[in-house]
């Protein structure tokens, strides 16, 4: 199997590279990555330099760099490609309907031109929020409120029409949030286990009480790996998990396994649109695939909190100039 990865020197991205080079040696692994400040090629660099992997730098808006990479015999796509801050987005959506949805269109019209499967990471997100005691499953309305949650939703009502109209080989994923190393530091977890780290105060958005299901990065992987070998065109599938916890109840558990003070929790403006609940039905993937996630929400939060005290390096160089004026201008002196 020979697959392109787009998006792979992100968060996701970067865990299903090593994921797969490790679980599926057979597999030949290239990755496509623009390598916008949330993508680092060092994440990888290992596997490149064992062979494991092969990087091209591109933009999935470029159908000329798509279908060069495209030549070389490519058995399905994989597409992670994407702005994915919905705080960004809510400062500047444009970047966010380039690569998000005018990206995606590009991917789409290359893939179908050589008969490429098409598989793409979409979330949670689209469906808006969920009233108490509903999930969410394939066939609910979209109800997006943010300006990436309308970008992923766009992309999806894309891939479902060219689906429907060309017949094309595509299929759709939606995840709940993700917990695990290699993610930027402007996201929740990695931000808060940072600054708790430093001793410093981290900002909890509005009362804290928004809830969402958490997902350990490596269950995501293995649940990908199980989609690849069972391709199902056209088809739409969340991928959920059992843990729903409210931000400030994960807030003060990081906080319990980081061992510092829970004073450093600061109430700060809500988010503007701050969906107060997301919850989708993950059953039909359970089902047709056989799933389950492995790691139950603490420990998960244990593993990824001692791999970024693990890694102080890697969070450092993260933290560029661009991040710090990020949180600059989002949190002020906090
Ligand atoms: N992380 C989560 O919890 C989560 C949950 C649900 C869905 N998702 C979805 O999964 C996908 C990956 O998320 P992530 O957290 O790894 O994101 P990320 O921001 O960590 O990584 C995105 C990667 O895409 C690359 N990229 C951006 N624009 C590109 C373009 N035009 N061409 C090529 N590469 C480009 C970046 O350089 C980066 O490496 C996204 O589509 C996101 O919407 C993520």
């Amino acid at each position: 199997m020979n697959l392109l990865i787009t998006g792979g020197c992100g968060f996701l991205g970067t865990n299903l590279v090593g994921h797969l080079a490790s679980h599926r040696p057979e597999y030949h692994l290239t990755v496509f990555d623009l390598l916008t400040y949330a993508g680092a090629k060092s994440n990888i660099k290992s596997l490149i330099s064992k062979g494991s992997v092969a990087f091209v730098q591109g933009d999935i808006c470029y159908p000329d760099q798509l279908d060069k990479v495209l030549e070389y015999g490519i058995d399905m796509v994989i597409n992670l490609a994407a702005e994915t801050h919905v705080d960004r987005s809510i400062l500047d959506p444009g970047d966010f309907v380039r690569s998000n949805v005018f990206g995606v269109q590009v991917l789409l019209d290359c893939c179908r031109k050589k008969s490429v499967p098409l598989m793409h990471i979409s979330t949670d997100e689209i469906y808006g929020p969920a009233p108490k005691g509903v999930s969410f499953r394939e066939d609910a309305a979209f109800s997006p409120s943010s300006p990436y949650a309308a970008s992923k939703a766009s992309a999806d009502l894309l891939i479902l029409a060219a689906v429907r109209t060309y017949g094309q080989e595509a299929m759709i994923i939606r995840p709940v949030n993700n917990l695990g190393p290699y993610q930027y530091p402007e996201k929740l977890i990695p931000l808060f286990v940072d600054r708790l780290m430093r001793g410093l105060p981290v900002p909890v958005y509005g009362d804290g009480k928004q809830t969402r299901y958490w997902l350990y990065v490596d269950d995501f992987c293995s649940a990908v790996e199980l989609a690849i070998e069972g391709f199902s065109k056209g088809e739409c599938h969340n991928l959920s998990s059992q843990t729903e916890i409210s931000n400030i109840d994960l807030t003060r558990q990081l906080i319990e396994i980081i061992g510092c003070k829970q004073e450093l929790i600061r109430h700060v403006d809500d988010r503007p649109g701050h969906d107060r609940r997301y919850a989708i039905d993950g059953s039909k993937f359970v089902n047709k695939f056989g799933w389950l996630p492995k790691f139950e929400l603490d420990r998960a939060l244990r593993n990824t909190v001692k791999w970024y005290q693990d890694n102080p390096g890697w969070l450092k160089s993260r933290k560029t100039k661009e991040f710090e004026q990020y949180f600059d201008r989002q949190y002020g002196s906090l």
